[in-house]
């Protein structure tokens, strides 16, 4: 690996690689394709992965391998510190180019590793990502304009130009405003075409206005495409520079039109309103499999739920609850953030505790509700149990002991947690947003339709309405079996979502 240490401040880089001259990845035998689609993120699972749009990367650019046999799709992402050591077996060095970026003049190591169909690239400069995660560093707007650059700047080093770029959230949405500004006459790139997925409107990447030109690299000419209220926004400019705009659920897509949902931006998108797609995401199935997940306590499939029980008895003994088989146990896996409605379940706690159930919640977030969970497992500790952190094996453990999901979003873009517990049988009671609208159906206890528990209205008494109906569907043992099979049995995998996304691509490019 480079060990050389670029700064922003010299002209000339030092760089310790052999001179290699880029070569092409394309003589490892790579299919002829009719399309070429170039996926941009800022993190791919299993590689690294700060939530859903890592989850998102990681799998569906091999599900639309796998739909479309005429598609090449590529990913590329900073080669973080964290991939390059744990990956560092892996990883070929490819070749090496010098970005531009305004004054600077960066290395840029290109490197290349193979998952089935799929091959990623990744971008090394560790001046700016040889650092711990992926971001919260004061510089994050440099560093993606770099790699923004980058990623242009490595096209024909190595030999892809692709039909599409599909950039993702912030970190990636500087790629389709240098395609309309910066590297607008760059001949080479002309026909690229752009989607831009929206994971989440929350984050825009905004920045001062001042550092257009010095640090974005963008001439003040082209203000007006990134300004809104009076700061860069790299979204803002994606939604104007692409040619979709896509976001990860129709339920969202439509959300984000209203002010309550678009966190300032439903001006550009009622503007873009025609370029604006909604498919929802999938899960993988594979990995997300009660019947072979390796990390739960006993398999069991839609045929045999009732080995759920196991599931539940040891959740509760490694957890030191009561080990009680007919109580509920209600589950939330989630970050501890406003938006997640925590402060909902906080306020309707007293309320839920009267209840005969246990409350298992696994995530960390903001520190004071973390502190609110743990004065509740003090007051309750038959009936509350809060596991602070990240626990990906926990995580799965919960799924498939527990009965009922909870997760009571102020707005969901899409949401992966209520799909992982509908396939492990644990039932999602959800409010009605986002992914979270588009992927549960409510239960019609007559009709034995429905996968799940739905509310709409954000407050304390929606939540504690919809819990005493779980509550209830889960005490008549006639109906129940019924509604965890088809929760389990409903369709969550990525096939359907990767057909929307390759018939996009084809209106797209016209075939
Ligand atoms: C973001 C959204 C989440 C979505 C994920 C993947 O994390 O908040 O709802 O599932 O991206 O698209």
């Amino acid at each position: 690996m480079p060990t050389k240490t670029p700064t922003t401040k010299t002209k000339e880089i030092i760089k310790t690689e052999p001179a290699v001259k880029p070569k092409k990845p394309a003589a490892k035998k790579v299919k002829k394709a009719a399309k070429k689609i170039l996926f941009v993120s800022s993190e791919a699972a299993p590689l690294i992965t700060t939530g859903g749009l890592g989850e998102v990367i990681g799998a569906l650019p091999k599900n639309l391998c796998k739909s479309d046999k005429d598609t090449d799709v590529r990913v590329v992402i900073p080669l973080y510190e964290e991939i390059a050591v744990k990956f560092k077996d892996i990883l070929e060095f490819v070749g090496k180019i010098y970005v531009d970026l305004s004054w600077r003049h960066q290395y840029c190591g290109i490197y290349t590793a193979k998952a089935g169909d799929v091959i990623y690239y990744f971008i090394d400069n560790e001046y700016y990502f040889k650092r711990s995660g992926c971001y919260g560093y004061f510089d994050d707007g440099e560093r993606f304009a770099f790699f923004g650059k980058a990623v242009l700047d490595i096209l024909e080093a190595i030999d892809f130009i692709p039909d599409i770029i599909h950039a993702h959230d912030w970190q990636s949405a500087i790629i389709p405003v240098y395609l309309r500004t910066t590297y607008s006459n760059k001949k080479e790139f002309k026909n690229i075409r752009t989607v831009f997925t929206v994971h989440n409107i929350e984050y825009q990447g905004k920045f001062n206005m001042s550092i257009l030109e010095d640090i974005f690299d963008i001439s003040y000419e082209y203000r007006s495409i990134v300004e809104f209220d009076g700061l860069i926004n790299l979204m803002k400019g994606a939604m104007v520079c692409s040619d979709i705009i896509s976001t990860v659920s129709p339920a969202y897509a439509k959300e984000i039109h209203d002010y309550k949902y678009a966190h300032g931006l439903d001006p550009v998108i009622n503007m873009y309103t025609d370029k604006i797609r909604g498919i929802l995401n999938g899960i993988d199935t594979e990995s997300y499999n009660p019947k072979t997940d390796s990390k739960i306590f006993a398999n069991y499939d839609s045929e045999n739920i009732d080995k759920k029980a196991e599931n539940k008895l040891q959740l509760q003994t490694v957890l030191d609850l009561p080990k009680n088989n007919q109580i509920p146990v209600i589950a939330m896996v989630t970050r501890l953030v406003r938006h997640k409605g925590i402060d909902l379940v906080i306020g309707a706690m007293n309320e839920i505790v009267k209840l005969p159930l246990q409350l298992v919640v696994l995530g960390n977030g903001d520190r004071e509700y973390e502190l609110q969970f743990e004065l509740f497992r003090e007051r309750f500790p038959d009936k509350i149990r809060v596991h602070l952190g990240f626990n990906p094996e926990l995580a799965r453990r919960i799924y498939a002991g527990s009965d009922i999901f909870l997760m009571p979003s102020q707005f969901e873009p899409c949401g992966l947690s209520q799909m992982i517990a509908a396939r492990y049988g644990a039932v999602p009671a959800v409010r009605e947003t986002g992914g979270l609208k588009d992927s549960i159906v409510p239960y019609d206890a007559e009709k034995s339709e429905g996968t799940g528990f739905v509310f709409t209205d954000y407050s304390c008494e929606g939540i504690t309405e919809v819990i005493n109906r779980a509550f209830a569907a889960y005490n008549d043992r006639e109906n129940w079996p019924g509604l965890v099979k088809r929760a389990m049995e409903w369709d969550f995998s990525w096939e359907a979502s990767a057909k929307e996304y390759i018939k996009m691509y084809n209106d797209l490019l016209g075939i």
